[in-house]
């Protein structure tokens, strides 16, 4: 059966780090009655918005001043509100670190990474993220002309490669990232060790890594998207390709070697701290729609279930049928080029 999603009212201390660490309070605020989620009701969009690259994004001032507008308005939403930014990350944290038991069952845990959730997951949590910084630019009378979209983190083409730039202060800053590793080269193939090659060579490897994780050994589509994960499994079957690396290499990088946890975006807990989250899931997501799984339809994924306060405030559940096709979901990306994709070693 599929994965029915987690059960908002016995939600309890997540853990700082998947196993081990000390607890820390990430479950969703309440609002109004109960906490029983409505399926969603997917809108119609009739234009689509943009995801663009953050290397070219956060160079228009236009949009740098409408994506730190939106940061800025949720962070100065009340602590407690579902849509503040401490808030929306948290939803990362309850999901990732043990802070929820299955629907329907007494003691098991859910875990989106780790299988053939991490696509979908991922997905829902930015629409629904992008979905709220659209209202608030709205309501603030910011995004008028209704072309706000989340950048993407395009670390697959060496312009790319560096984070991103503008991020350094006002609402998109976060001070727990590595400074060392702030304006070199990203190494997605980072163990937690540097190893300082020349800056073409590391692009070299970049590309190659990515050539091999999105076409070597993402030939079926469950060895990109992860492995089955069932309602009632204690365990996750494993990680796809892309979600092994370099997405795990890229949060290691970002984060701050010298905190405990490798916070803010080294943990799960905490990752979603940092703006850089959004745009770093975001390109991850873009190379879903690339390596599409379209043929694959299997039930218990097509049917699996999570919770998220959507921008009006409902509670809603979704499925991961319905979140297949950005179009759908209002989106879709910018096409960039993929040097990555017909590499001749
Ligand atoms: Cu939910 Cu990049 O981790």
């Amino acid at each position: 059966a599929p994965v029915p999603g987690p059960d908002l009212t016995t939600c309890h201390n997540a853990i700082k780090s998947t196993n081990t660490g000390e607890p820390v309070a990430c479950c969703p605020p309440q609002v109004g009655q109960e906490m029983i989620p409505l399926p969603y009701d997917l809108p119609t969009f009739t234009k689509l918005r943009t995801r663009r690259p953050a290397h070219e994004a956060l160079v228009d001032p236009d949009y740098l001043k409408k994506f730190r507008r939106g940061i800025e308005l949720m962070k100065g939403l009340p602590a407690d509100h579902p849509h503040n930014f401490m808030q929306q990350a948290n939803i990362h944290c309850a999901y990732c670190n043990g802070a929820y038991y299955q629907a329907g069952f007494k003691d098991v845990g859910l875990q989106v990474h780790f299988s053939w959730l991490f696509f979908p997951f991922h997905r829902w949590y930015l629409y629904f993220f992008e979905r709220i910084l659209i209202k608030l630019l709205q309501e603030d009378g910011s995004d008028n002309d209704g072309t706000f979209a989340l950048p993407f983190w395009n670390w697959d083409v060496p312009d790319g490669m560096r984070f991103p730039p503008n991020m350094h202060s006002g609402s998109l800053y976060d001070p727990l990232r590595d400074s060392k590793h702030i304006s070199s080269i990203i190494d997605l193939g980072y163990s937690g060790e540097d190893v300082d090659k020349p800056d073409d060579q590391q692009i070299q490897c970049n590309l190659s890594i990515m050539h091999t994780q999105m076409v070597n050994n993402s030939s079926r589509p469950l060895l990109f998207l992860g492995g089955r994960y069932y309602a009632g499994d204690t365990s996750t079957p494993g990680q796809g390709s892309i979600e092994s690396t370099p997405h795990n290499q890229v949060h290691t990088w970002v984060g701050a070697r010298d905190q405990p946890y490798h916070e803010d975006l080294g943990n799960f807990y905490s990752a979603g701290r940092d703006p850089v989250f959004y745009m770093h899931h975001a390109n991850v997501d873009r190379l879903w729609t690339i390596r599409n799984t379209n043929k694959f339809m299997e039930r218990d994924w097509l049917n699996a279930l999570f919770v998220f306060y959507d921008e009006d405030l409902k509670l809603v559940s979704v499925k991961v049928r319905d979140c297949r096709d950005t179009t759908k979901l209002g989106y879709f990306y910018e096409e960039v080029p993929r040097p990555w994709e017909h590499l001749k070693r």
